[in-house]
């Protein structure tokens, strides 16, 4: 499974950060793991992979966990059940595999975590499929089946532009099992296009500028933005050091609630005109009473904005995707509250792009 990148690829070409770089990437990556896999019409998606589970769980670290997490929703939404696991636990507390295909999620494929744990399901008789960036790494040696998502290289230790592939080969995985419809294929087309949108239109440096200085970053959704939320804050810690931590939004009152002040901006995900995007908004009504600054990530589809000192845009699109559009809204915030600090964005301290020890 070949990647056209060429070995120059790998210099910073004009941006001041790989992460960056990576960052602006996405539309090309995006397109490189869609390329001969959707048939234009509709109907089929060929992955070169041969699975028909019954039940789904997935083993990943960091930022690979949050794509795995997307994941999940993707396959319940198409009644298939599936589970996420931090992968240093699962190899802790093993649960029963009972049948289910276990998918390593690993963009190295060389997680000592990750690897464990696929070794501890294999012994307990499962099926693995990996889901990696990385040709002829440990994982797809040791995995029953491999599904690349061909995002090309990443120098930068905080992990960009292979989420959004992590995520998109997740949804082709589901699609490959469920069929895929002519409204699928219209919104995995839209996708590259979209993301090049987000890149020319975004306002993420002026809101990293305005919040510069807060006490802590707060990041809440629902459904797939939950997932997106965790992401958008394990993103700003990493490179920023600041203090960012993601919620589910409907658990805010049972206790994160008492850490909103008028000093810690909340970023809240709101696509859509549905339920989801209601109840959000709900509890976007609820920090801002709190006297909270808020930042929504919307396509305006729904009034989030009424209720927002700042927006950050993202075209209209299928919820599916609408996901991966908002997090790149986060991953510029979190580059630019960075850049402003003056850290080491593409080495970050006490970090490392691949962690070989459990
Ligand atoms: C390290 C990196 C993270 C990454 C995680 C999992 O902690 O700093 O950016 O998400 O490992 O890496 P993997 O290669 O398994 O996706």
């Amino acid at each position: 499974d070949t990647v056209e990148w060429s070995p120059e690829e790998t210099g910073k070409s004009g941006y001041d950060h790989f992460m960056l770089k990576e960052i602006h990437e996405q539309p090309r990556s995006l397109r490189q793991c869609l390329r001969e896999r959707v048939s234009e019409l509709g109907g089929t998606v060929d992955l070169d992979v041969d699975v028909a589970p019954d039940g789904v769980q997935f083993v990943a670290c960091g930022t690979s966990y949050h794509a795995a997490f997307c994941g999940v929703s993707l396959f319940h939404e198409a009644g298939i059940p599936a589970q996420a696991f931090l992968a240093s636990e699962y190899a802790t507390s093993p649960p029963p595999v009972d049948g289910d295909l276990v998918v390593g999620v690993t963009q190295s494929g060389e997680t000592a975590d990750t690897l464990n744990a696929l070794r501890e399901a294999e012994r307990r008789g499962a099926e693995t499929l990996a889901v990696t960036n990385v040709v002829g790494s440990t994982v797809s040696r040791e995995c029953d089946q491999t599904l690349y998502i061909r995002a090309g290289p990443e120098i930068g230790v905080a992990a960009t532009k292979t989420f959004s592939s992590q995520v998109l080969a997740l949804a082709l995985l589901v699609l490959s099992q469920t069929g895929a419809s002519r409204q699928d294929v219209a919104a995995l087309r839209d996708l590259p296009g979209n993301v090049q949108q987000v890149l020319d239109e975004s306002n993420a440096e002026e809101i990293a500028q305005a919040y510069h200085g807060s006490d802590a970053y707060f990041f809440i959704g629902r459904g797939l933005h939950y997932p997106v939320s965790l992401e958008g804050a394990l993103k700003f810690k990493e490179i920023s050091y600041e203090h960012a931590e993601g919620f589910a939004a409907g658990e805010l009152k049972h206790g994160p609630l008492a850490l909103v002040t008028e000093n810690t901006p909340v970023f809240a995900a709101v696509t859509g005109d549905g339920e989801l995007a209601r109840k959000t908004i709900g509890n976007v009504k609820e920090v801002e009473a709190r006297g909270a600054p808020v930042v929504v990530v919307t396509d305006g589809r729904n009034d989030a904005a009424r209720y927002a000192d700042h927006v950050l845009e993202v075209p209209t699109s299928d919820e599916r995707t609408a996901a991966i559009l908002a997090n790149v809204q986060l991953q510029l915030v979190a580059y630019h509250a960075a850049d402003l600090l003056d850290r080491s964005i593409d080495k970050p301290r006490n970090l490392a792009k691949s962690v070989t020890v459990e």
